[in-house]
């Protein structure tokens, strides 16, 4: 197979092309590759000093080698591979296996390289309750993979003590043992307590990476290589993207020109960033991409420790679908958005529409034409129309879908991330906004040490009649 790549396409977002009032014109192009070339020289700096370890990840050799290993050890007694995690600690698994294996994976056992992939990123009861009316004689060939790098996560830590219960009373110390590996923080924290003192196998959530950024740890590994996803692909994609993200070179960066263009739109008065893919494949991407997006550099504070309440807000879309649910308001509401596609040249597979009857001459058009030839004419008929209307827009252009074009995609919104967030100059790395809700959910669950937050909740607890109808 010859080598993939993935590209960015940003003539769209041109004055030439939709006008200089909502379009980028030469000399802001030239202001803006300016503005951004200090702040590549500085994200390889922060990469080199080791404050942004995510970096590294494509090109680490143990943790690839020890994610192997595990899946190698389990397959024999792994028909379903459950993961528990939630944020960061999922999503990027759920959007592998979308990506880079069949629609059809968990049903067709001729299609699947491995054992049925299930994701629990909540607490519905009714979801895990269904789940575990189906699991229960399954108990024995199913291999569970707690993801937690804190373990101390309400949702991950309730599934985990629900199956845990379930495996003991099932499978017993040993069974329990056998079936549940822990992806954890190498020392500290709850999980690597109970995995330490239960004797799980484990596997590493790396220092100083946080969930959105670790993918290309064992935290989204290992469900992809027991899968059958080629991670070593994965990994040398996202190796080749890296080399171009470091290119200190303004023109020559995707992903410096991607940031640049997103806050460039931010500060124009369009604070909304649709990603919209044209394949089913890549739909979960966008999910993965909201969080890294919106816990990044959604900020109150910048570095300097004043108030900005900055933030680009994510969208995710998909085409063709949503062009019947939110084209209408894309074209014709508020012209406060910058629009990326994700386009794939080839599908790997085609699909033939069949002869249209004879009562109804009107679909003649597609008879006998490729379902890819009408997937990629949406996408450029739907970008046509948003730039009639001087909707700025982006593609991402993957030759195909493999390992390697997913890779790069990964770095690629990974260091636009980090430069965006230089940009924006607030810090990209943590997310303190997310710890209230967290903290809340502690109290409400009655945490002793939480008491005191407890009360402070109390008064929205009840529902107030006067507001009710
Ligand atoms: O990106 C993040 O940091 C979060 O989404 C976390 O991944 C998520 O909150 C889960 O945390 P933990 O892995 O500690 O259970």
């Amino acid at each position: 197979m010859p080598e993939s790549r993935i590209s960015l396409y940003y003539k769209n977002v041109s004055a030439g092309i939709i006008g200089s009032e909502h379009g980028i014109t030469d000399g802001q192009f030239k202001e803006l590759a300016e503005k951004t070339a200090p702040m590549i020289a500085k994200c390889n700096k922060q990469r080199a000093d080791g404050v942004i370890p995510y970096r590294d990840l494509p090109y680490n050799k143990d943790y690839p080698a020890s994610v192997k290993a595990v899946a190698e050890e389990i397959k024999d007694r792994c028909e379903n591979f459950v993961v528990l995690g939630i944020g960061g600690s999922a999503l990027g698994n759920i959007a592998l296996q979308t990506a880079l294996n069949p629609y059809m994976y968990n049903m067709d056992e001729d299609q699947r390289k491995g054992p049925r992939l299930f994701v629990f990123d909540n607490v519905d009861p009714t979801q895990l309750g269904s789940f575990i009316d189906w699991i229960g004689d399954k108990l024995d060939k199913t291999i569970f993979n707690v993801i937690s790098k804190s373990g101390r996560t309400a949702e991950t830590a309730a599934q985990f003590l629900v199956l845990r219960q379930l495996l003991l009373e099932k499978l017993g110390e040993e069974g329990f043992r056998k079936q549940v590996v822990a992806t954890t923080d190498a020392n500290a924290g709850t999980m690597r307590k109970v995995a330490d003192e239960a004797k799980l196998r484990t596997l590493v959530v790396p220092d100083g990476v946080g969930g959105r950024f670790s993918v290309l740890s064992p935290v989204g590994l290992l469900s992809a290589a027991v899968c059958g996803i080629d991670i070593d692909e994965l990994l040398a994609g996202a190796r080749q993207m890296d080399e171009l993200c470091s290119k200190e070179d303004f023109f020559a960066n995707p992903a410096a020109i991607n940031a640049a263009i997103n806050w460039h739109y931010y500060n124009r008065q369009k604070p909304i960033s649709v990603m919209m893919p044209y394949s089913y494949a890549l739909k979960d991407m966008s999910d993965w991409y909201r969080q890294l997006w919106a816990e990044s550099l959604g900020k109150t504070y910048d570095r300097q420790g004043e108030q900005v309440f900055v933030g680009p807000t994510p969208v995710k879309a998909l085409g063709a679908t949503d062009q019947h649910s939110q084209v209408q308001l894309y074209r014709e509401g508020p012209n406060d958005k910058l629009f990326t596609f994700l386009q794939v040249k080839e599908f790997g597979r085609d699909v033939t529409i069949g002869s249209h009857p004879p009562t109804a001459p009107e679909l003649e058009y597609l008879s006998g034409q490729k379902m890819s030839k009408l997937f990629n004419s949406e996408k450029l008929a739907t970008e046509y129309a948003l730039l009639h209307d001087k909707r700025p827009c982006m593609t991402v252009l993957f030759d195909r879908i493999s390992p390697s074009t997913v890779g790069q995609f990964i770095c690629l919104f990974e260091v636009t991330t980090s430069i965006a967030g230089l940009l924006f100059n607030i810090d990209a790395y943590d997310q303190p906004a997310v710890e209230l809700g967290k903290e809340a959910t502690f109290a409400l669950m009655g945490r002793d040490d939480f008491a005191e937050l407890a009360k402070k909740i109390e008064p929205f607890s009840e529902i107030d009649d006067t507001f009710l109808v």
